[in-house]
């Protein structure tokens, strides 16, 4: 262990709270590493942001206006881990700002193949741009390059967390609840609705991230469906347990919740985190899909959503309902995306006067 691991092992044991306070600077939100870094004021905030960036873009004027606002920054894409929405919204939102984008996609063209380390590959970036987005097959590293260019740089620059290990996928939960309020707007949003989520709940970090952020809003209940070999972890149940958020448990089937839930939230097996190739597949998770059969039981307001890449959990010939949000919610993230950046850079308020 050299000092800085052992610095990083230091700040990774602190209270969550302590280690929010890191990710912040003057007060405001700096790096966006983990969901419980967000309360209802940042969250409306970005959301009301996102909804004037969708408007102004439509528009050639608009959009010249928005390609100024950031046109003097420039943005580390570094994606070491596959990604197909959250690089390409994330880089379209970052174009729709004018920002200039350099990017490594695969860890292999990098100089951590001539063995130099995650710490000095990200000084490096920060060397060049003004922030970094990232994703990792690591489960702390997001955390660990706000850390360094908090704690060893006199220049740090903001990390976005794009995706770490199986742990959080904060954006993507911004995503989802946007698109929750957005759904539900004609009937109070998403304050006294289910949710419920189903797949691999275990080790995707999507339902992770989620579930912290569903903390901000009023009345909400869980429903974790899933076999019980991929079932929510602990630490996201007790963070529920305490914040009273109520959550159920179902490990039989699918169908004996179905009719409950306001929201539908599948997802896949995470099998890349599998310890011995195939574990994934010895478990049934037959009766976790969505059929098209299945539809008379939903709600008929109810909506069903999926961060995407699907396998077979959601049967295609479900995208033709009109409860089916999934395509909508994937176009969010990159409006959203463009929210975050310029409320980091704090450059949105000229974009809520324009
Ligand atoms: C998710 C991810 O990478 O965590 N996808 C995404 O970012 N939209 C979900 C997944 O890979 O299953």
């Amino acid at each position: 262990m050299n000092i800085l691991d052992q610095k990083f092992a230091e700040f990774h044991e602190l209270p969550t709270e302590e280690k929010i306070e890191y990710f912040s600077k003057n007060g405001r939100l700096f790096d966006m590493i983990i969901s419980q870094q967000l309360n209802r004021e940042i969250i409306d905030n970005i959301y009301e942001i996102t909804n004037r960036i969708r408007h102004i873009s439509k528009t050639r004027a608009g959009s010249f206006f928005l390609q100024n606002i950031l046109f003097h920054k420039r943005v580390m894409l570094y994606f070491a881990q596959p990604s197909s929405r959250t690089f390409l919204s994330f880089e379209n939102a970052c174009h729709i700002l004018g920002m200039k984008t350099s990017e490594i996609r695969d860890a292999r063209v990098s100089s951590e193949v001539k063995g130099e380390s995650f710490d000095d590959s990200l000084r490096t970036f920060s060397s060049y741009t003004d922030l970094i987005i990232m994703r990792h097959k690591g489960q702390d590293m997001a955390e660990r390059a706000a850390w360094l260019m908090n704690t060893r740089t006199n220049r740090p620059v903001p990390i976005i967390n794009g995706g770490s290990g199986s742990d959080q996928h904060p954006t993507q939960a911004m995503l989802d609840v946007y698109t929750l309020q957005y759904s539900f707007a004609k009937q109070g949003g998403l304050d006294g609705k289910t949710i419920m989520m189903c797949g691999d709940l275990k080790r995707g970090r999507t339902v992770r991230s989620l579930s912290y952020l569903l903390k901000n809003f009023e009345d909400v209940k869980i429903i974790y469906a899933a076999p019980q070999a991929f079932q929510m972890k602990e630490d996201v149940c007790s963070f529920l347990e305490k914040h009273k958020i109520p959550f159920h448990i179902e490990t039989e089937a699918l169908d004996n919740v179905l009719s409950e839930a306001d929201a539908i939230y599948m997802t896949r097996i995470q099998d890349e985190h599998d310890a011995i190739a195939g574990e994934s597949g010895k478990t049934d998770t037959s009766r976790f899909k969505l059929k098209p059969s299945d539809m008379t039981k939903i709600r008929p307001s109810a909506i069903i959503m999926h961060p995407f890449p699907r396998r077979d959990e959601i049967d295609v010939a479900i995208d033709s309902d009109p409860r089916a949000m999934y395509w909508r919610q994937e176009r969010n993230g990159m409006w959203i995306r463009a929210a975050l950046i310029a409320y980091i850079f704090n450059v949105h308020e000229e974009i809520l006067n324009y």
